[in-house]
């Protein structure tokens, strides 16, 4: 039996079928770790700097031995400083952890307890501040109240929105409130600077500047930073995190 070479080509094994193209996995965005974040670990070494500094001298030091405004006949001072102190702490720790976007993307459930912490923390803060802010010198006492009751009044709106559902304004408003705790490093490490310079400058210019020119410019700041990322997709919380 003769084999033609049109049967030896129909004995070839046949053309395997071509693969439906395979659904690539979706390239998951490479999150970098958080000590690759030049901005993290300076932000909470300057926190924690700031506060050793605020609550060293006070800590331990019976109430007639500080240095505070003179409070005579309001014996809610000192215990409304503690309060203002305490809770004034909690705020800048829960400020770290809700600017940090590792724990966001992450353990987004970490990012709603720091920012409800933040919420409680600052209504106290706020409040207790408001009123001792009063026995405080008359330079920069206004920018104090302007400060605290903007705190106040927009850490508010930023809890009707989000029970409201109104997550974009939401975030604005908090981004906002966090304008008024970090304008304590600035105004704190303009002081040092001054300090240590030895620069010569009436005290009430410095409380002028001290209580509006930090947390307006960080207002200012954060405005511009609105601006310039509204058209970006906002990264998405890790599936796998988010149903934890
Ligand atoms: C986080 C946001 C905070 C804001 C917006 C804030 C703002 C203010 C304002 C406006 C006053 C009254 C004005 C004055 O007396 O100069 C005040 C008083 C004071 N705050 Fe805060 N504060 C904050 C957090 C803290 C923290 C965390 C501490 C310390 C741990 C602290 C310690 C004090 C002290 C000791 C006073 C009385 C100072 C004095 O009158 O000599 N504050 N704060």
């Amino acid at each position: 039996m003769t084999l033609n070479i049109e049967d030896v080509d129909e004995l070839k094994a046949p053309e395997p079928e071509p693969e439906p193209e395979r659904q690539r996995p979706q390239a998951k965005a490479p999150s970098k770790p958080f000590w690759r974040r030049p901005w993290i670990l300076p932000l909470f070494a300057i926190t924690v700097t700031w506060l050793y500094m605020q609550i060293e001298p006070v800590a331990g030091v019976p109430e007639e031995q500080l240095l505070l405004p003179p409070h005579e006949n309001f014996s809610a001072y000192y215990p409304l400083l503690i309060t203002h102190m305490t809770f004034g702490t909690l705020t800048v720790l829960t400020l770290c952890l809700q600017l940090w976007p590792w724990l966001r993307l992450n353990h987004p459930k970490w990012h709603r307890v720091s920012g409800r912490i933040y919420i409680v923390g600052t209504v106290i803060a706020a409040i207790s501040g408001l009123i001792i802010v009063w026995w405080a010198p008359v330079p920069g006492k206004l920018g104090g109240v302007a400060m605290l009751a903007f705190w106040l009044g927009i850490t508010i709106a930023a809890y009707v929105a989000v029970r409201r559902r109104n997550y974009v304004l939401h975030r604005r408003f908090m981004l906002y409130s966090f304008a008024v705790p970090a304008n304590n490093f600035l105004a704190f490490f303009t002081y040092l600077a001054i300090d240590k310079f030895q620069i010569q400058i009436d005290f009430a210019y410095f409380l002028e500047y001290a209580r509006w020119v930090p947390w307006v410019l960080n207002l200012m700041l954060i405005q511009a930073w609105i601006y310039h990322t509204e058209r970006r997709p906002a990264p998405r919380p890790s599936v796998v995190s988010s149903r934890r």
